[in-house]
């Protein structure tokens, strides 16, 4: 509101945004820049790409063009409207994971199941405020699957709000688990849980191969829980909100808090975490490759 001081000088209150407003602002921009990046992505699905490996020890870690350039869209529209803040993307922005505002961004989680022609693959952006998640977003843009959530604000599946199952026994439950790329120890460790998990009986195991989406299901209350013995920030920065928002747990596969760096996470509807945890705890591997 403008107003006139008493020397006749013409000023303007300035009233600083509640929390709620600075949060739609970076709900909306982190849907600005995951319908973006869903473009880029789109056009180069349709006429198929060719990918790289990541690496020699990686053989099976996939990159394309579209991983790229889906990740320049979206920076550009997190760095308009907040130029000063950091971005810890996967292909090429790794500023400091401790910078106050931080925009952690998977541009292409499910590359493997993109570059086959599987239309199981998202685009997965969350903001990160002192270390805490705010927002995030999860979009499958050839499904028009979009999943967000907001701390305090509830986690929601194409505008509806979503809860974890409510299962409190495995045999009621399907569990998904992602591999990471090694075909060694870990892969091993992976198997043998999957093991004892069917002979506790749960009703199936799934590997759809895209975290983020993984983590989006456990919040819908399609799957039970999920596990995986190594996964990168950005694979699971907007999926853990998704889970905790819609009711369920987020750990490691230890039932340690999960920091922003490689992790291994395990995430469920709550009432099963411990169950879990007793399964897939002990197959964890010591050493990350
Ligand atoms: C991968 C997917 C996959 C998981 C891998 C991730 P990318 O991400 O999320 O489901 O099992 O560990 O690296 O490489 O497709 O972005
Ligand atoms: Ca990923
Ligand atoms: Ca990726």
């Amino acid at each position: 509101m403008p107003f006139i001081a008493s020397d006749g000088a013409i000023g303007i209150n300035y009233c600083p945004m509640t929390e709620s407003e600075s949060r739609m602002q970076e709900l909306n921009t982190a849907g600005d820049a995951a319908r973006a990046g869903g473009e880029v992505l789109v056009k180069y699905f349709r006429t198929g790409v060719v990918a790289d490996h990541k690496g020699d020890s990686e053989t099976y870690n996939l990159v394309s063009i579209a991983d790229v350039e889906a990740e320049q869209a979206i920076v550009e529209v997190i760095r308009r409207k907040f130029p000063d803040h950091a971005v810890l993307g996967e292909e090429s922005h790794h500023d400091d994971v401790q910078s106050e505002h931080l925009w952690v961004v998977d541009p292409l989680d499910g590359t493997n199941n993109f570059v086959h022609g599987i239309p199981h693959y998202a685009v997965s952006i969350a903001y990160y405020h002192r270390g805490k998640p705010k927002c995030g977003v999860i979009f499958n843009p050839s499904r028009g699957d979009w999943y967000e959530a907001t701390a305090d604000g509830g986690a929601f599946h194409n505008g509806q709000q979503v809860r974890v199952c409510d299962s409190g026994t495995l045999d009621e439950v399907i569990v998904s688990v992602g591999f990471y790329y090694d075909r060694g120890e870990m892969m091993e460790a992976t198997l043998a849980a999957v093991r004892d998990l069917f002979y506790a009986q749960i009703h199936g195991i799934r590997r759809f191969g895209t975290a983020a989406l993984d983590l989006a299901q456990v919040g819908c209350g399609l799957f039970g829980a999920f596990f995986e013995y190594q996964l990168s920030p950005w694979d699971f920065a907007a999926g853990v909100l998704f889970v905790e928002e819609a009711g369920g747990r987020v750990t490691t596969c230890l039932g340690e808090p999960v920091p922003l760096q490689k992790s291994d996470l395990l995430v469920s509807n709550g009432k099963l975490h411990e169950q879990l945890q007793g399964i897939v705890g002990p197959h964890l591997p010591d050493s990350m490759p």
